[in-house]
């Protein structure tokens, strides 16, 4: 029980300054945190990239209208990827309504098994 008498005077401090002692996490950020810990499976993700990515991104991911989709995936975590999908980056808006957390999971593990570090 010793910890509680360490930890009530921080929380009490930290309600008397007004400031909470830590970043609280936002809402989107731990559905990132969420999607990157679910197992995805290439062979549905595959589908779900010729849904949503290849319009702009095309089959080849370099020829669209974004950068070079495998040279970015093949030097990034796939918790990268999964937050520009669900956060958006520059010119290209978020996407995180467009697809469940499984799509999300399934579409990177595509990615990464198609253009992942291993692969190029
Ligand atoms: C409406 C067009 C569009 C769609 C749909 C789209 N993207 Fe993009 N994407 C872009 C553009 C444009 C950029 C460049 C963004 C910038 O300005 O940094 C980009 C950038 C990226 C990047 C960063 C590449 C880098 O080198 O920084 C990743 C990763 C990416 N897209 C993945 C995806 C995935 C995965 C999907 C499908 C869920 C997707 N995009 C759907 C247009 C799109």
């Amino acid at each position: 029980m010793r910890w509680i008498t360490v930890l009530l005077p921080v929380i009490w401090m930290a309600c008397e300054t007004g400031e909470y002692p830590f970043e609280p996490a936002t809402e989107s950020g731990d559905r990132v945190q969420r999607v990157g810990d679910i197992e995805g499976d290439p062979t549905f993700g595959r589908q779900v990239y010729a849904d949503q990515c290849q319009a702009c991104h095309r089959e080849d991911g370099i020829t669209g209208l974004g950068p070079d989709l495998p040279g970015y995936v093949s030097g990034a975590a796939p918790i990268d990827v999964i937050n520009i999908v669900i956060e958006g980056q520059g010119r290209m808006t978020a996407m995180g309504t467009a697809m469940n957390d499984q799509q999300i999971a399934d579409l990177v593990a595509w990615l990464f098994e198609e253009w992942g570090p291993d692969t190029l």
